[in-house]
């Protein structure tokens, strides 16, 4: 996702949503314009970027499997208050899968995982 298509998506959401912030990022610090980051859905407006999306077959094995393929979940339940952003159980990030691996047996969330990986930024 670009700059500019992030910029557009948050203003967007702005116009109509007084809490556009906690699920939207503003450009340049969504974990999109990276391109280590996925959305997925099951092609359903019901379910799509709704937290029902975890109850879907595709959520769930997402919840359960993605690690093995190296993403995981960049915003879990319950962890606003560390994450900023509100729970999306469609947002999945690369992380590799040796790291996701480790980040599962961690029990950590993921920017407490990343915080002690300094050496992932250099
Ligand atoms: N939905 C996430 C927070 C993003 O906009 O990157």
């Amino acid at each position: 996702r670009s700059y500019a298509t992030q910029k557009s998506l948050f203003a967007s959401y702005s116009k109509t949503r007084k809490d556009a912030a906690s699920f939207s990022a503003q450009a340049d610090h969504s974990e999109h314009q990276l391109g280590t980051t996925l959305d997925f859905g099951v092609g359903n407006k019901k379910t799509d970027l709704t937290v029902s999306f975890e109850k879907t077959l595709q959520g769930k094995w997402l919840k359960n499997n993605a690690w093995k393929y190296g993403f995981v979940l960049s915003y879990p339940k319950d962890k606003e208050s560390i994450t900023g952003y509100i729970y999306e159980p469609w947002h999945y990030r690369f992380i590799g899968i040796e790291t996701a691996k480790e980040f599962k047996d961690s029990g950590l969330i993921l920017q407490e995982f990343l915080a002690l990986k300094p050496q992932y930024y250099k």
